[in-house]
């Protein structure tokens, strides 16, 4: 009954593993959560006021595939503010979060066994999202500056590869962002090998330290870029885009009418009149102030706490640091122990295709007080230390 492409498709762990986290006496660096005490929440309560007052019949209408032409032009002229990216708002798609973005790439882009190179570890819900159109993974390490190289350069030289899925800002689930050599030097070696880059962008604002990077579309301007509002204003708006040449971008939009007709067009006149009267850039300051207090938090209670010989990531934004337990230690024997002593946090593996390593796990720092970071932390310690 069930369709074949449905039977190796991956169940989402961590939705599983955030219902046991769902418990208010848990401490959970298991989600992927923004801080909802940051949420603009009078702010979108104003704007929508605003929207239903002024334009309320429109704004409850049925409306274009490609989103409401002001917010691409605000996206539009964003890149081109902060980035000095030219990207015109017809080459913008806006999508039921970026996560739709995803699938719809996949759709059009995906056939049966055409090679997808992702990072290992990699973003679970684009694994998902990916294999639904049923592609050959080639998984290529990250290393602390970025995907490794020579691993990347023989996977493209040995095998048809049609397209690269990563995520150089702050990646989930390592948080490691890529040096500005290494974007310099994938955007020369895809464009010599004719390799689509997928540059997946939802956490790329969150920098609280050091300095930002170009994205790679800005090497190479055919490729696709990716982007959300979901963690710089709020995830249940659920309003991303993809951001791609014409070519591509066209077959998107009917593969979006198909799927779904257009993006939730009220929750966009919403999101538009909140940018409108609102300085997002202040607000993005205000999460990236708390993220950088939370993230100091978990470094040096990692640092305190934990053996010297656990490795982690020290990310310069975003919401998630990675650890890696020495050879020997299961990372699923510390969850199950940890949530018996009330803290959840996601074992590696998820993370990885045709991998079964199990010494690696990721910790949100944005959803969780000052003060449970420490707890937890130490709590954590105990086990790795005792058990
Ligand atoms: C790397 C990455 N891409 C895409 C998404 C999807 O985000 P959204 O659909 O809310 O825009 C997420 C969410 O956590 C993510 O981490």
């Amino acid at each position: 009954m069930i369709a074949k492409r449905m039977t190796n498709i991956p169940k989402s762990f961590i939705r599983e593993i955030l219902k046991v986290a769902s418990n208010p006496d848990i401490i959970s660096f298991a989600g992927g959560l923004p801080n909802p005490g940051l949420f603009p929440v009078q702010e979108i309560q104003e704007a929508s006021n605003k929207v239903f007052s002024s334009d309320g019949m429109s704004a409850l209408q049925y409306s274009t595939t490609e989103g409401y032409l002001p917010l691409r032009e605000y996206i539009s002229a964003r890149y081109k503010e902060k980035e000095n990216l030219d990207i015109s708002p017809d080459e913008i798609l806006i999508t039921n979060g970026s996560q739709q973005g995803l699938d719809l790439l996949g759709k059009v882009l995906i056939d049966d066994n055409d090679g997808v190179i992702i990072e290992k570890p990699g973003y679970l819900g684009a694994i998902q999202a990916f294999s639904m159109y049923n592609p050959e993974f080639y998984p290529v390490s990250l290393e602390n500056d970025g995907v490794d190289m020579k691993e990347l350069t023989t996977i493209i030289e040995n095998n048809a590869v049609k397209l690269f899925y990563g995520i150089p800002n702050f990646q989930n689930p390592s948080g490691v962002t890529y040096s500005t050599e290494k974007r310099e030097q994938i955007a020369q070696l895809l464009d010599k090998r004719n390799v689509l880059f997928i540059e997946d962008n939802p956490y790329g604002e969150l920098r609280f330290m050091g300095g930002t990077k170009k994205s790679i579309k800005s090497y190479l301007p055919d490729s696709v870029l990716l982007g959300s509002f979901s963690k710089i204003v709020s995830p249940s708006l659920r309003l991303g885009w993809i951001a791609a040449p014409q070519t591509i971008l066209e077959k998107c939009i009917i593969a979006k009418q198909a799927s779904d007709l257009h993006t939730n067009y009220l929750s966009q006149r919403i999101l538009y009149q909140y940018l409108t009267d609102n300085n997002l850039d202040n607000h993005i300051s205000k999460i990236t102030a708390t993220y950088k207090m939370q993230r100091d938090i978990m470094v040096q209670s990692i640092n305190t706490f934990f053996p010297g010989n656990i490795e982690y990531t020290k990310p310069e934004g975003g919401m998630f640091l990675w650890i890696t337990l020495p050879n020997g230690m299961s990372a699923m024997k510390l969850f199950e122990r940890a949530i018996e002593k009330g803290v959840a946090f996601v074992p590696g593996k998820p993370f990885y295709v045709n991998d079964n390593s199990d010494t690696t796990l990721r910790l949100n720092f944005s959803n969780v007080t000052g003060e449970n970071i420490q707890k937890g932390i130490e709590i954590m310690s105990k086990i790795i230390r005792f058990d």
